[in-house]
């Protein structure tokens, strides 16, 4: 492992790499996952990882006194950083100066012309740059600019067998080579998120609550299930056995977790399309303000995408009511149709 004090010290013939950022304190699971995505990432791609991480503290220099004693020397955060798979670790000093670096200088200087970031793998509430501007968006839309991606957000897909779930981490890391995604089997995925995404067809959601009601307990769980049926090619909304639709049955099967109907109205292939980009809005609707923030600031993180807060989950009928109004536009049309809100107040 190589230690360097400041950008100063990169090999003038360094060539890319992938770059993973934070303070790191401690090491510890959450930090372990981000590390250990960097090195997956740099696996795939056959490019070095180097960690970035700050001596002073960042919050010691911006607001002196208010972070608690360090865990670890930063010598020792080096060594554990190197046990997780990393080459380098660059020790940047933090300085005033800068602090005072914006978003786009903070990519130039510190990403790219040094190390030629290829990749740059963050936690998800990662913040850089003058008054912590950027986030994971804007690190995503710099990417674009200099030419790296960066993986903010790992996935675990389920399945219910294994090997399926295998299957679909290998088609996206074809499509997205580097992104941290594992596959397991439906439970073992679900205790491995705080998150998830509950995509399972309707005639299969009663058996699944059922399995997994404890485990969702506390969780957010991101609906995006509308029971539909087909008669003579014409769609129409399902009865939601009983509830008025299949957001409020899960929230009244799971009282215990966060539930927030989102994406109902998006077609799967336009998300899957990576080469076309993203337009309209994502409609969520959900009783807990703080997962519909918290689902709002994911769909933040999809380029061209809007989230429309529409607030109680009771909205999640009219939700799935649109998806069968936009199947019957698509099949009529031919095409892939979704939605956009208009006239409504700038956030
Ligand atoms: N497709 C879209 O564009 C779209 C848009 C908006 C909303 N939705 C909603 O999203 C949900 C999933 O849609 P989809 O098109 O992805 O459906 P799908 O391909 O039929 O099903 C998704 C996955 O669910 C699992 N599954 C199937 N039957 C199951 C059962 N009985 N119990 C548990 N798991 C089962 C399967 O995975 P394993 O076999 O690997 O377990 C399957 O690959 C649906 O409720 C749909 O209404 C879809």
């Amino acid at each position: 492992m190589q230690r360097w004090q400041g950008l100063d010290d990169v090999p003038g013939d360094w060539g890319s790499s992938v770059v993973t950022v934070g303070v790191f304190d401690g090491v510890h699971r959450g930090h372990q996952r981000i590390v250990s995505g960097a090195a997956g990432a740099g696996a795939d791609l056959g490019l070095p990882v180097v960690v970035i991480t700050f001596d002073p503290h960042p919050a010691e220099v911006i607001h002196p006194g208010s972070h608690p004693p360090l865990l670890c020397t930063t010598r020792r955060r080096a060594r554990l950083l190197a046990g997780l798979g990393a080459e380098a670790v660059c020790v940047l000093p933090f300085t005033h100066e800068f602090s005072q670096l914006g978003p786009d200088e903070f990519v130039r200087a510190v990403l790219m012309d040094r190390l030629h970031a290829r990749r740059v793998v963050v936690g998800e509430n990662f913040r850089f740059g003058h008054r912590a501007a950027g986030d994971v968006a804007l690190l995503a839309e710099l990417g674009e600019k200099y030419d790296f991606a960066a993986v903010g957000v790992p996935v675990v897909i389920g399945s219910r067998v294994v090997e399926r779930a295998a299957a679909a981490v290998r088609t996206i890391r074809a499509a997205v080579p580097g992104a941290s995604a594992s596959g397991y089997e439906n439970g073992e995925a679900v205790a491995r998120a705080e998150r998830v995404v509950l995509a399972v067809p309707f005639a299969g959601l009663a058996g699944f609550l059922g399995r997994a009601r404890d485990a969702l307990a506390g969780k957010l769980v991101i609906d995006v299930v509308v029971p539909l049926s087909v008669r003579d090619g014409f769609v129409a909304l399902a009865a939601a056995d009983g509830a008025a639709s299949a957001g409020e049955l899960i929230q009244q099967a799971l009282p215990a977790a966060r539930v927030v109907s989102a994406f109902k109205n998006l077609p799967a292939q336009r998300l899957g399309d990576l080469a076309a980009p993203l337009e309209g809005d994502v409609v969520l609707c959900g009783n807990d303000d703080a997962a519909r923030a918290e689902v709002a600031a994911l769909v933040g993180l999809l380029p061209g995408l809007r989230a429309v807060d529409a607030g109680g989950i009771a909205n999640a009928r009219y939700l799935e009511a649109t998806t069968a109004l936009l199947l019957n536009l698509n099949r009529r049309y031919g095409a892939r149709a979704s939605i956009a809100i208009l006239g409504l107040p700038e956030p």
